[in-house]
């Protein structure tokens, strides 16, 4: 048995969490056991390195490897689990997400991350993954209207337009697997477009 494993992505100010909240309700309405969980984060020792990347100052590499072990902890103790027993695990970012800002933000090499995406998942990947996008400016005004900025969120706009364009690329790797979500429109059509793509499968 092995449930469906959901992820949601995006650049900082898409507006993950609202939607990530109804995609679970729904999916419980349905009668499926779901698990909410996010990236880096997820368990005690996921958080706490979730803790010193948002806010201590280290380089590319080290930031690489610090959400990769975060990762680890994470598919081993929870995703890895959750999806055994059949249950839906709905992720607030995953790998997607180290390509995107450590490689297309930081600039860090791609090569790298797939060697170490495939040392600590292996052949494990979303079978969905909602890629709530937008263009930076607009994130950047949702920003200013929400809370005091980590060391992401702080970053200018050159930043998060290679964030988007990282996350475009791995889209063009894998298209099966994404659904690009236009998340510059308002709250109910972004969830339309959502509910949409899990009908599409059937969902
Ligand atoms: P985010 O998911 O946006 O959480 P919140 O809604 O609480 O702000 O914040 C996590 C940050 O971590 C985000 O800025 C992106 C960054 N991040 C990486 O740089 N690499 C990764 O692999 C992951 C999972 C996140």
């Amino acid at each position: 048995m092995s449930g469906r494993f959901i992820t949601f992505e995006g650049i900082d100010g898409a507006g993950k969490s609202t939607h990530i909240d109804a995609l679970a309700e729904r999916l419980r309405q349905r009668g499926a056991e779901v698990v909410c969980t996010r990236e880096p984060g997820g368990t005690d020792l996921a958080e706490q390195l979730r803790e010193l990347v948002l806010h201590r100052p280290m380089d590319a590499l080290t930031e690489a490897l610090l959400v990769f072990a975060a990762r680890r902890d994470h598919v081993q103790r929870v995703i890895a689990p959750a999806l055994a027993r059949g249950a839906t695990v709905v992720c607030d970012r995953f790998t997607d997400a180290t390509f995107a800002y450590q490689g297309g933000g930081r600039g860090f090499d791609g090569s790298i991350l797939a060697q170490l995406e495939q040392w600590v998942h292996g052949n494990l990947q979303p079978a969905l993954t909602l890629w709530l996008d937008l263009p930076a400016e607009m994130a950047a005004q949702r920003r200013a209207q929400a809370r005091a900025a980590d060391r992401f969120e702080s970053e200018d706009l050159a930043f998060f337009e290679r964030v988007r364009a990282g996350y475009a690329a791995r889209m063009a790797a894998t298209p099966q697997r994404f659904a690009r979500i236009d998340s510059s429109l308002d709250r109910a059509t972004v969830s339309a477009q959502i509910t949409a793509e899990l009908e599409r499968r059937g969902w």
